[in-house]
């Protein structure tokens, strides 16, 4: 895929609770992206962005249940999140919180365009009304009915509340036209193809205006023209994407909006897919060109979260395993966009059978061998990336393009095995020609293993920066990357 500069976008998290395996797999899927693109364009050509959703009623109750002022709350937990993905040796270009002056300034300015701004059907794009219906806090979100099983929300497991109040409206129900067929075209993609034709699927039934204020919400961004509402929590959330920029009109939102890949899970497809775009066009802005949606990490069959008690943190994970091996197995054990259940175990696993005996192993191998036969030397030719590699990042299978990789580590410690370099160094003393060999073998493994380390870099790159500390000749035998769990 040529590109000139890339630009990718976690969802900003709620900050009612800590990170988790979750959170912190969208974070890690992005970080990657970003790390490939770095390492393919430069410097200077990426833009990865993360950071914290702070307003709304959901915040404003956990504030007032701790006992604290919603900002003081906000900052201590806005800053948790920014150091665990310090730790977690996240490379984000910027981390946006919504209580910043520099979004709020944004926000306002593109709430008052839409004012102003007029659908495809000639309408003006939003307007007074009411809303009389269900209102689950956990997700922010209005729902109906037919979202709910046995009554309650089917992600937090709690009862919507029933709201009746004055708001803003914006009239969605103009656009599904418009987006059904700029989906349908590929200007503005859906992925993966479930999430298309579910999101195809919505706008089949006919989308609905949705609220994009709230009267009894006192912790958000007011309302320009109705100082007595708060902007509604998810239409301030979504604007992160551009305020980070600074907003329309300024040299960073020049160079990289629109953002190539929005990376969200599947829970928030509606707002991203449908609500976003549609905001967009309302303000004749451009839309991001791809909406990636991911599946859940799911405990037991159950989605992962906070709300339901079965959160696992990544830190407590990072400190037994390290960076690496997490962001390993989080992304190797499900194919990016479909769910899987987490398990410490198969973490476990990976660590000790693709990383320690098999990658570990062979860069131990090797060096060790090139230090002892060779005097530490060996010929650095061409690198090669392999074309299945590039498809599967292209399509963001990250599973795929470490199992790409797998083979290569897995072929190479076959060749050690199979041709025992160690006997070719006995055999070397008395035949001239064995000597030979296991030099062109030594240089062909060493390149192997470079050229593995290149593709590597962005899945593991703490040890990917250890590999070419141990390649840096003369080569001397490297310490382990994976060292036996205690
Ligand atoms: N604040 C909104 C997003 C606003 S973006 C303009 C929000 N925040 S959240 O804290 O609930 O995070 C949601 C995101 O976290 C999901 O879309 C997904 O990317 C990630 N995950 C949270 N739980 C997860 C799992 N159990 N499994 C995989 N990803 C999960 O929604």
């Amino acid at each position: 895929m040529d590109r000139q500069r890339f630009s990718v976008t976690t969802p900003i998290y709620y900050i009612n609770d800590r990170p988790h395996v979750g959170t912190a797999y969208t974070t890690i899927a992005a970080d990657v992206l970003a790390r490939y693109w770095r390492q393919r364009l430069g410097k200077g050509k990426v833009f990865f962005l993360t950071g914290t959703d702070e307003h709304g009623a959901k915040i404003e109750r956990r504030a007032k249940s701790e006992g604290k002022a919603p900002k003081d709350f906000a900052d201590e937990v806005a800053a948790v999140y920014e150091q665990t993905w310090t730790i977690m040796n996240i490379s984000f270009d910027d981390f946006i919180r919504t209580t910043e002056p520099r979004h709020k300034k944004v926000v306002v300015k593109l709430v008052t365009e839409l004012q102003s701004a007029t659908t495809p059907k000639g309408n003006l794009a939003i307007y007074e009304g009411h809303y009389t219906g269900l209102y689950c806090v956990g997700h922010e979100a209005f729902m109906k009915d037919s979202d709910l099983a046995d009554g309650l929300c089917p992600d937090h497991k709690t009862k919507p509340e029933t709201v009746t109040e004055k708001n803003w409206f914006f009239r969605l129900s103009d656009y599904n036209e418009t987006l059904q067929a700029l989906i349908e075209a590929g200007e503005f993609t859906v992925a993966p193809e479930t999430r298309k034709n579910e999101i195809l699927g919505y706008i089949a039934q006919g989308l609905e205006d949705v609220a994009i204020t709230r009267p009894n919400v006192a912790w958000g961004i007011p309302v320009p023209f109705d100082k007595k509402q708060t902007i509604y929590v998810w239409v301030d959330a979504l604007m992160n994407y551009v305020s980070a920029l600074g907003g329309p009109g300024g040299a960073k939102y020049k160079k990289f909006w629109p953002a190539d890949v929005h990376l969200i899970g599947k829970d928030i497809t509606k707002f991203h897919c449908l609500i976003w775009p549609a905001l967009l066009l309302a303000l004749k802005l451009p839309l991001p060109k791809m909406v990636f949606a991911h599946g859940f990490f799911t405990v037991n069959g159950q989605k992962m979260s906070k709300s339901l008690g079965n959160a696992v943190d990544p830190l407590t994970l990072v400190e037994t395993y390290g960076n690496d091996a997490l962001r390993y197995s989080l992304l190797r054990d499900i194919a990016f966009g479909t769910d899987g259940d987490f398990s410490e175990d198969r973490l476990k696993e990976r660590y000790s059978s693709d990383l320690a005996n098999g990658l570990g192993n062979l860069v131990s191998r090797v060096t060790n061998m090139v230090e002892k036969y060779a005097d530490g030397k060996f010929t650095r030719r061409a690198k090669e990336t392999p074309a299945e590699f590039t498809k599967a990042m292209d399509i963001l299978r990250f599973d795929e393009a470490l199992r790409v990789i797998w083979n290569h580590v897995d072929a190479a410690n076959k060749t050690i095995d199979d041709r025992a370099p160690w006997t070719m160094a006995k055999e070397g003393k008395i035949k001239e020609s064995k000597n030979e060999e296991l030099k062109n073998l030594l240089n062909e493994l060493a390149n192997t293993v470079l050229d593995v380390n290149d593709l590597l870099a962005p899945f593991l790159p703490e040890s990917s920066a250890k590999i070419s500390a141990a390649f840096k000749k003369p080569v001397k035998k490297a310490e382990p990357l994976f060292p036996r769990l205690t």
